[in-house]
């Protein structure tokens, strides 16, 4: 069976963004089979997400969708967020809504051609390590910076599916709207914080408070009170680590 959109999917991009990275294959596979629509999209980060894809094909009118591992070896626990994610959004497509067959690929490890690979990189022998490389430490780096508050937003697996990018998004407009930057308020977008059912996840600390399921169009009322004023949003609170005596007390003026 022949896919007409194939989705290459990434664990994340931290680190190299994995749609340049893709680029040489994605525009050589695109020459070969031109009637097919190719996309690269992460499990979680700031790049499109799997959710995205799988959005865009539909509104494409994609009649089926290929989901291919980039990754070279196998990862059962990225492979299960993956059909997680895939369940997920097949059984939250609105009534009615054009919706492909999507179909999963195996693993590029079970393909015989991968042994070539390695042979391959066995043949070019590599080239030598060398002491020269830049150093693990910098001077530059053992300044801690003297932010306000550090907040976390998780771009987790399930936060990514429940829109963390804009929520992220958001914040990050928010934040430069009001002039506020690293030196205030620093903010870092994660892994998964683990309270996945509470999507998308925002904590704020020195503060210990947990926000759930916070939306782009909550993120400016959250800047302003919290962030700015030091108010905590109480209704939007999942955990507040401080009122439970688990997060440090304010310092004294
Ligand atoms: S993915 Fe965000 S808390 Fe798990």
């Amino acid at each position: 069976m022949t896919a007409d959109w194939v989705i290459v999917t990434a664990p994340t991009d931290r680190g190299d963004a994995p749609s340049r990275v893709l680029t040489g294959a994605i525009r050589r596979l695109r020459d070969s089979r031109p009637e097919v629509e190719f996309r690269v999209a992460v499990l979680g980060g700031s790049e499109t997400t799997i959710t995205e894809a799988l959005d865009d094909a539909a509104a494409a009118g994609a009649q089926s969708v290929l989901l291919v591992s980039g990754q070279t070896l196998g990862d059962a626990k990225q492979d299960s967020w993956i059909a997680r994610i895939v369940g997920h959004w097949l059984r939250t497509r609105p009534a009615g809504a054009s919706t492909p067959e999507v179909r999963v690929a195996p693993l590029l490890t079970e393909h015989d051609g991968f042994a070539d690979l390695l042979e391959h990189a066995i043949e070019h022998g590599g080239k030598p390590a060398r002491t020269t490389t830049a150093p693990i430490v910098s001077p530059a780096w053992e300044q801690v910076p003297a932010f306000t508050r550090h907040v976390l937003v998780c771009r987790g697996p399930r936060c990514s599916v429940e829109g963390a990018r804009e929520t992220a998004a958001a914040l990050s407009r928010a934040l430069d709207e009001r002039g506020l930057d690293d030196d205030d308020v620093l903010t870092t977008v994660t892994g998964c914080l683990f309270p996945c059912a509470l999507a998308p996840v925002v904590a704020v600390y020195p503060d210990g408070a947990w926000y759930r399921r916070v939306r782009p169009e909550q993120v400016d009322r959250l800047v302003d009170e919290h962030l700015i004023d030091g108010r905590p949003v109480p209704e939007w609170i999942a955990r507040d680590l401080r009122a439970a005596g688990l997060a440090a007390a304010p310092s004294p003026e």
